[in-house]
């Protein structure tokens, strides 16, 4: 059973008030924080089984946090690769990819191995390249952009790009990972999927890998995100076939975490996307 939240985060404007209050489980009595569900199965009779497939209240808990930041729906993988395998894995063979040149090199090397199977092409932009983007929306299948980009932080005009026309079958992702949602929403931009490493600032203490995809809410052509006939969680498919579930314990000390990274902020996000001085803020999160 998915544990209702969204009614007390009503009126909630601000990033650290929604922060403190979102993946709580509000009923009377109930623990503040969600603890670790250490549990593979679960007594049959309602729409979570097997938790591969249908999530558990400690996965929820962090990405009910995420997803009010993000303005979606997010699904939390055993690390950034994870959930950007998972996007990668909704393409048909054939497909056309866009990456910017300058890119996280994980991300690079995923979409190099496929090409090299044969399973899809790929061609790489410079993140600025705003017209380049355009244009190339109306043909490919996945955009997949980074915004700053890593290492380099150079910045894509997103809402440029994430409003461009492109063909009704085109996933238009962001990695959010150095903006994260505290600074920019890219789905409220116009973008598909947005995806974090939580790996980096989400988490922000450099002790836990985790990856989280965020779709819009009820959105159809969000294939990363199907909802299964019997799966509790929207995300669960995506998630359930490859395998890559967070390990409950770990996602338990996530949520905490998550929860004070707006406090980090005033310390990133101006260096972070002051292009004059990207490095040094950086540097002081240990993400170079
Ligand atoms: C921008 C970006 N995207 C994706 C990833 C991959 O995330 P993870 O290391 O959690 O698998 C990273 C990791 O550094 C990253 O910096």
């Amino acid at each position: 059973m998915s544990i209702p939240t969204d009614m007390h985060l009503a009126g909630l404007s601000s990033a650290e008030s929604l922060l403190v209050a979102a993946g709580r489980d509000r009923r009377p009595g109930s623990p503040l924080n969600r603890p670790p569900v250490l549990a593979s199965n679960f007594v049959l009779g309602t729409e979570r089984a097997y938790a591969r497939n249908d999530g558990t209240p400690t996965w929820e808990a962090l990405e009910e946090i995420v997803g009010v930041l993000e303005a979606g729906e997010s699904v939390a993988f055993a690390s950034g690769m994870a959930g950007v395998a998972a996007v990668f894995d909704q393409l048909k063979a054939g497909s056309r990819i866009v990456l910017p040149d300058d890119c996280y090199q994980g991300v690079a090397g995923l979409a190099e191995a496929g090409r090299q199977k044969g399973l899809w092409s790929v061609s790489r932009l410079a993140a600025d390249d705003t017209d380049g983007w355009i244009k190339a929306a109306a043909d490919s299948d996945l955009l997949w952009l980074e915004s700053p980009t890593n290492p380099l932080l150079v910045v894509a005009d997103l809402r440029a790009i994430c409003s461009a026309s492109r063909k009704s079958s085109a996933l238009l992702a962001v990695d959010n990972t150095f903006a994260t949602s505290l600074n920019q929403r890219p789905l409220d931009l116009g973008a598909d999927v947005s995806f974090q490493s939580a790996t980096k600032f989400v988490g922000g203490h450099s002790d836990l890998l985790a990856g989280l995809v965020t779709v819009r809410r009820h959105a159809r052509r969000a294939r990363v995100v199907p909802r299964g006939a019997r799966c509790a969680h929207p995300g669960a498919q995506a998630r359930a076939r490859p395998g890559q579930c967070h390990d409950p314990r770990g996602t338990s000390e996530f949520a905490p975490g998550c929860r004070v990274h707006a406090l980090s902020r005033p310390a990133y996000s101006p260096d972070a996307l002051d292009r004059t001085r990207p490095v040094e803020g950086l540097r002081h999160h240990n993400l170079i």
